[in-house]
């Protein structure tokens, strides 16, 4: 899909005032994954020139996105304190080819498929136009016999502006050489003080450019402005997730309930129970996860894992049954069960070993985490605790209730008993009840 021809040039300077946060808008998370990582992700499939202009918080925003994605984009810092707007955004921008593909940063549901389209038509400017009515935040498009004319911010427009159901999706074409005429004619005489990007249009017109309008759908075309706008995305990005990973078949009971990460990855025929959440880089093979279980950046191969159970980060488990009011954290499992209300951190569990119900690891002394080494074949009773730093061999049995302070040798029995008392009839005595 790769058009060589083409640099794009993603707008991410802007505080985003109306999220009401301290977080940079493009570093709110949908699904799991910033803002900013789906229109880069979708951007480098169309172009090698990426470059991603920053602003407030730009070198936090930068190293985040250094992290996905590496060399493959390039930034530019813009100065926001003298040029501020979308204009201003590109004022010292130099593309690589001969045409520009604009795209704000808050528009996460962008698809590399929907941006070919800018390719496929000629003009100076193509740009993408919303027909919507009674929708406001976004500035109205003036269209005339089939070319734009004028692009009004809504902050600057009249009663009879307002008034337009055509409204700017906030995505451009731009031949560089327009772009290179035009930014530096912007001027900020506007209700926000700021260099709008939007202005190049009339500016343009007047040079009897090419203006092209491509209308567009808001499903892909949608601005996050607002907490609201980030949760209405982020169920359509779900939904297409989940569609994506239903057509590769797997099964989900209640789809609506289920909410799966970008980045989760299923090989052969998987099953999702209503309720699950499956978050991080988790990888799950052939494995049925039972209802309202968790699963947070874990490898769960040929196993089965809830309902009601937990999986935390760096949990691999394979072969394994883990049941419900289970909790795993960065533990290796194979071949194990561990059927209901344990807490396994920090392990590593052999085939055919069973973990009674209640079993802990005490994996943290209030300074440190330590290791709990579990072999083959070992029985632990119900209610026991291992304290870690702790190795327990093949084929050692634990009796229910006991508390393991020390290394177990292969084939052991450990049990801790504690002194019994037993007082005929104390109950009626305790209550002065007659029996
Ligand atoms: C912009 C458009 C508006 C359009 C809407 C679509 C302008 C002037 N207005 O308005 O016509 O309907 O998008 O969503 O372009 N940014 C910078 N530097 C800045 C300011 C903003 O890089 O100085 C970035 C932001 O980080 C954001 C994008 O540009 O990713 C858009 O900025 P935003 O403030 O959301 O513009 P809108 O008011 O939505
Ligand atoms: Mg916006």
């Amino acid at each position: 899909m790769k058009n060589n021809a083409l640099s794009i040039v993603i707008l991410a300077a802007g505080k985003g005032t109306r999220m009401k946060s301290s977080t940079p808008k493009v570093l709110h998370t949908i699904c799991g994954k910033e803002m900013l990582y789906y229109s880069i992700k979708e951007s480098l499939r169309l172009s090698d020139d990426v470059c991603i202009v920053l602003g407030f918080e730009g070198e936090k925003i930068q190293s985040k996105m250094q992290e996905y994605f590496g060399d493959r984009i390039r930034f530019l810092f813009q100065d926001l304190q003298n040029f501020p707007g979308t204009g201003g955004a590109l004022k010292s921008y130099c593309p690589k080819y001969k045409k520009v593909l604009v795209l704000n940063g808050d528009m996460p549901l962008i698809q590399a498929s929907e941006l070919e389209q800018f390719l496929h038509i000629n003009a100076d400017i193509v740009m993408s136009v919303l027909d919507l009515p009674n929708v406001s935040g976004y500035g109205r498009v003036v269209i005339n016999g089939g070319e734009v004319k004028e692009i009004i911010e809504e902050k600057d427009a009249d009663s009879k502006t307002l008034a337009l159901s055509t409204l700017n999706a906030g995505i451009y074409c731009f031949k560089t050489k327009i772009l290179d005429s035009y930014i530096p004619k912007l001027s900020n005489d506007n209700a926000q003080k700021e260099y709008y990007l939007t202005d190049i249009i009339s500016l343009a017109r007047e040079d009897n450019a090419k203006i092209a309008p491509l209308f567009v759908k808001l499903e892909n075309f949608k601005g996050v402005n607002d907490k609201l706008d980030l949760a209405n995305t982020e169920e359509i990005l779900s939904q297409r997730i989940k569609d994506f990973w239903l057509k590769k078949g797997v099964i989900m009971r209640l789809p609506k309930t289920i909410y799966i990460e970008e980045g989760v990855e299923f090989i052969g025929e998987c099953i999702v129970e209503n309720g699950v959440s499956i978050c991080g880089d988790s990888k799950i093979t052939t494995s049925h996860i039972k209802a309202h279980s968790v699963i947070e950046s874990s490898i769960v191969k040929n196993s089965d894992v809830g309902p009601l159970a937990h999986l935390r980060p760096q949990s691999v488990l394979e072969n394994t049954h883990i049941g419900n009011f289970v909790e795993i954290k960065k533990s290796n499992l194979v071949g194990v069960k561990a059927g209901h209300l344990s807490y396994i951190g920090d392990s590593e569990i052999n085939s055919g070993t069973n973990i009674g119900a209640g079993f802990i690891t005490c994996n943290y002394d209030g300074k440190g985490k330590h290791k709990t080494k579990i072999g083959k074949n070992v029985f632990i009773g119900s209610d026991s605790q291992a304290v870690a730093p702790i190795i327990i061999e093949d084929d050692c049995l634990i009796g229910a209730g006991s508390t393991i302070r020390r290394n177990l040798k292969k084939g052991e029995l450990f049990i801790t008993y504690g002194k019994e008392t037993i007082k005929e009839g104390f109950f009626y005595k305790f209550f002065s009840k007659k029996t």
